[in-house]
């Protein structure tokens, strides 16, 4: 019996994972109506449980009743979210954040309203794993996992995102907290598309996925320092290179996003918005319709002047953050201008119009809260 599958679109193109208990021989899926036999992804035994794989080509994949569609001639409905776990962090130092699991964590609700979306493609933007001290009895989770776990992973990710797992493939971008220290392990042995390796990885390498008509590029921001450009940026800048002609970027931390603080406009997010500045970077980024982002827990979609759209999904389920002040910003790279901003639990769902694609961002239950027609740019 598998307790989890799906497929994640890879440098190589999709792969299909099926997890079942250690002790279970890994199941045959069908693709395109031939049998293809599943191997345990190698390395993997750090986390008590199984976890079969494949490399597929082609239309479909039938695993354990859900037909998954890998290949379609043109995608019409991409469903978008992020930051999608319970906040439990209790940790020395730090401040401590505690969402209630149990009535205040609305992930689960949030992957059911999506799936019933049917969407062609699903986009995770990161942060799967928030999981991380033991939750305090007066919130009436005690006992619950917690840690870079298999049972955490499966309290809060893998069990309530079953309902979009088993609709679409997936593009499954690695966020901050799926970074070595934090829930690296599970990052790797569960999520990350590419072959498995005894060493963490520290950064994965950008890859594009054609999918459709679509071409989004993926990039591993999750090492970007949010208040200083590191080194870290020019690896990043490297690998934004290497996604020319890409029509959607997809990475946690978003490049473009400000607000004002005492009066002077700011970066939130230092790093990335440098990349602007590096001229291999700069013909990528600027030549994209729209880049998705998550890490800030919110909605919003601003409009770089003579560039594409950055919209934040950090909406998907992780204790709510302050809303950064609305307003057009200049920095010496480039002007930003918040349309919308939303501090409300959800996910967005893209949709093909003739010309570009609807933006729809959506409550938990579905309800549009703000839509936008992002056309193509000349
Ligand atoms: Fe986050």
């Amino acid at each position: 019996m598998d307790v989890s599958h799906f497929v994640v679109m890879g440098p190589s193109g999709p792969v299909v994972r099926v997890l079942v208990p250690v002790d279970e021989r890994c199941p045959h899926v069908q693709v395109d109506g031939r049998d293809v036999s599943l191997v345990a992804r190698l390395g993997s035994k750090d986390f008590d449980i199984k976890i079969c794989e494949a490399q597929v080509s082609g239309k479909r994949v039938r695993v354990a009743g859900d037909e998954i569609v890998i290949g379609p001639s043109e995608l019409n409905r991409v469903v978008i979210l992020g930051d999608t776990g319970c906040r439990v962090k209790n940790v020395p130092d730090q401040p401590v954040e505690l969402q209630d699991c149990s009535h205040a964590w609305e992930f689960p609700k949030i992957a059911e309203t999506a799936g019933s979306e049917n969407p062609d493609l699903v986009i995770h933007v990161g942060d799967y794993m928030y999981r991380e001290s033991a939750c305090p009895a007066e919130l009436g989770c005690a006992g619950e996992p917690f840690g870079d776990t298999f049972p955490s992973w499966y309290q809060d990710f893998l069990k309530p995102a079953q309902p979009l797992l088993q609709k679409a493939p997936w593009v499954m971008v690695r966020g901050n907290h799926e970074l070595c220290h934090r829930a690296g392990a599970g990052w790797q042995e569960l999520l990350d598309p590419e072959v498995y390796q005894a060493v963490c990885r520290i950064r994965n390498a950008a890859y594009r996925v054609d999918i459709g008509q679509l071409s989004i590029g993926v990039l591993d921001s999750s090492l970007a320092n949010d208040l200083r450009t590191t080194d870290v940026f020019q690896d990043i800048g490297q690998d934004v290179a290497k996604l020319a002609g890409v029509s959607w970027l997809v990475t946690h931390k978003p490049i473009w996003l400000a607000t004002a603080s005492k009066g002077r406009p700011i970066s939130l997010s230092a790093s990335m918005s440098a990349l602007e500045a590096l001229e291999s970077a700069h013909a990528v980024l600027n030549s994209l319709q729209v880049a998705f982002a998550g890490h800030f827990h919110f909605f919003s979609l601003g409009e770089v002047l003579r560039g594409p759209y950055q919209v934040i999904v950090g909406n998907g389920g992780a204790l709510m953050a302050q809303l950064p002040e609305k307003g057009t910003y200049q920095f010496p790279a480039y002007t930003i201008k918040t349309h919308e901003m939303i501090r409300q639990y959800g996910y967005t769902l893209m949709t093909k119009i003739p010309d570009g694609w609807l933006l729809e961002a959506k409550s938990t239950e579905g309800e549009v809260l703000f839509e936008k027609k992002l056309m193509r740019r000349r």
